[in-house]
């Protein structure tokens, strides 16, 4: 099995640069609806929620970079089409959310999607001795986790 220009396995890279391919789809999708939920958003606790969504969606734009980067590092080259993200990712498009409750609720689940996609190239990555992969997802996984906990304690879970 031949090493790429960084010594990992090419093949492993290959399927590694895939799954976040597929990671960058749903964080891209997740992204704008959480822009949707920063806009549209109504109610007594617009001011509170309207600061929050922009602090989600610009930490996800961050994570947005960082992933499609790590693709390039590998030696691929990362989706970059609405087209793509919208076939591959697994977090629908949430449209008009006003509702704070049901906005809050979405991006639960949203990261509960991305935590077990991350948990999973976490162990792909493992296997192919992918340090630099590795870091990333462990560190999304712990930050989403907690991130969690607290979104659940705002509606009251
Ligand atoms: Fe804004």
């Amino acid at each position: 099995m031949g090493k790429n220009f960084i010594g990992l396995d090419a093949a492993k890279a290959e399927q590694l640069a895939n799954a976040l391919n597929d990671l960058l789809s749903n964080y891209q999708i997740f992204y704008m609806n959480v822009r949707g939920y920063h806009w549209n958003i109504k109610g007594d606790n617009f001011f509170e929620l309207h600061v929050k969504f922009e602090e989600l969606y610009n930490d996800l734009l961050l994570k947005i970079d960082e992933i499609a980067e790590r693709v390039l590092t590998l030696g691929h080259r990362p989706a970059h089409a609405y087209s793509t993200y919208i076939e591959k990712s697994e977090v629908p498009e949430r449209k008009d959310v006003s509702d704070g409750k049901v906005a809050m609720e979405n991006i639960v689940e949203s990261f509960a999607k991305l935590i077990g996609k991350q948990r999973e190239l976490l162990s792909l990555a493992g296997d192919a001795d992918d340090e630099g992969t590795v870091a990333l997802m462990s560190d999304y996984i712990s930050q989403q986790e907690k991130t969690v906990w607290m979104y659940r304690s705002y509606l009251g879970q």
